[in-house]
């Protein structure tokens, strides 16, 4: 690659597949609860095959030079979701280099690797935590801030921390991105709350990202994307969530999905590019929600 060039890169985040649980996989009390959410409580019009279908489409025709994908790949992590996930992101990851990590949903029973995921999607997962991605000079760190827990909270595991410094450490990366589920800070750039959606134990987390020496950081889990400054080692840096690429579009209730295009030449972050769906498909848009 010519450092002279743009590096371009696709975010996508919580594209929710889902399909129905079979029997079986209804045993699990978590499963009876997230089922009953999605499929009798009505959860699951919130998330639209169109729409994901879209936003892979649209990002696809962006040409990017890489894809991530910051995790909620799935609803309930079942087999057929993972499958039709597989599937349906067949143009990117295909095509693309692609780098994708776990959300919340994605490790729904077991804080073990999803077998069905490692299986159909495991070529672009991390394969262990702490791991550093590597693409041309850009380097992609995955810190696991996912564990399970009944209120949904994030935790992060200190001892990934101490490893994560040491590939850093190791690395010479002209740009690095950190790519976690769970937000750090929310919109106004303080802590991310309500404490039951939060990483548990958030605030080593920041003292950490204060020295460790991050370009950007991309993260999903909250469903309306935002974009605020966030302190690391190098100074206040964009801290980027797209909002959730799978939403199902709602005028009433101003609820659309979107997708995040960046542009990085040599170690700089030249351009944020944020598309949302509408009648016409997925557009340029602002940061409002
Ligand atoms: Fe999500
Ligand atoms: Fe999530």
């Amino acid at each position: 690659m010519n450092w002279d060039a743009n590096m371009r890169i696709a975010h996508l985040t919580d594209l929710h597949f889902q399909t129905p649980p079979t029997l079986r996989e209804m045993f699990h009390p978590k499963r009876w609860i997230g089922s009953t959410n999605l499929y009798i409580l009505g959860r699951h019009r919130k998330f639209s095959l169109s729409t994901q279908r879209g936003a892979i489409t649209a990002a696809s025709a962006q040409k990017p030079d890489l894809f991530l994908m910051t995790g909620d790949i799935t609803a309930q992590a079942l087999h057929a979701e993972c499958s039709l996930a597989q599937k349906e992101l067949q143009p990117l990851i295909a095509n693309i280099p692609s780098f994708l990590i776990y959300g919340n949903h994605d490790i729904y029973t077991s804080n073990l690797p999803n077998k069905s995921l490692k299986q159909l999607l495991g070529q672009w997962l991390p394969p262990k935590n702490p791991y550093l991605f590597r693409h041309e000079s850009i380097a992609v760190l995955y810190i696991e801030t996912c564990r399970i827990d009944w209120l949904s909270r994030g935790w992060v595991d200190p001892q990934a921390l101490n490893k994560a410094k040491q590939l850093l450490e190791q690395s010479d990366a002209r740009f690095t991105i950190l790519c976690i589920h769970y937000p750090v800070v929310n919109r106004r750039g303080q802590p991310y709350g309500p404490a039951q959606r939060a990483i548990r134990n958030g605030s080593i987390f920041e003292e950490w990202l204060k020295k460790a020496p991050i370009d950007m950081i991309l993260h999903g889990h909250e469903h309306h994307g935002y974009q605020v400054n966030i302190q690391t080692g190098k100074g206040m840096i964009p801290n980027i969530n797209p909002g959730s690429s799978g939403y199902a579009r709602d005028e009433k209730m101003d609820r659309r999905a979107h997708f995040t295009m960046y542009t990085i030449t040599e170690d700089k972050l030249q351009k944020v590019e944020r598309f949302a769906e509408t009648a016409e498909g997925f557009v340029p848009t602002t940061w409002g929600r």
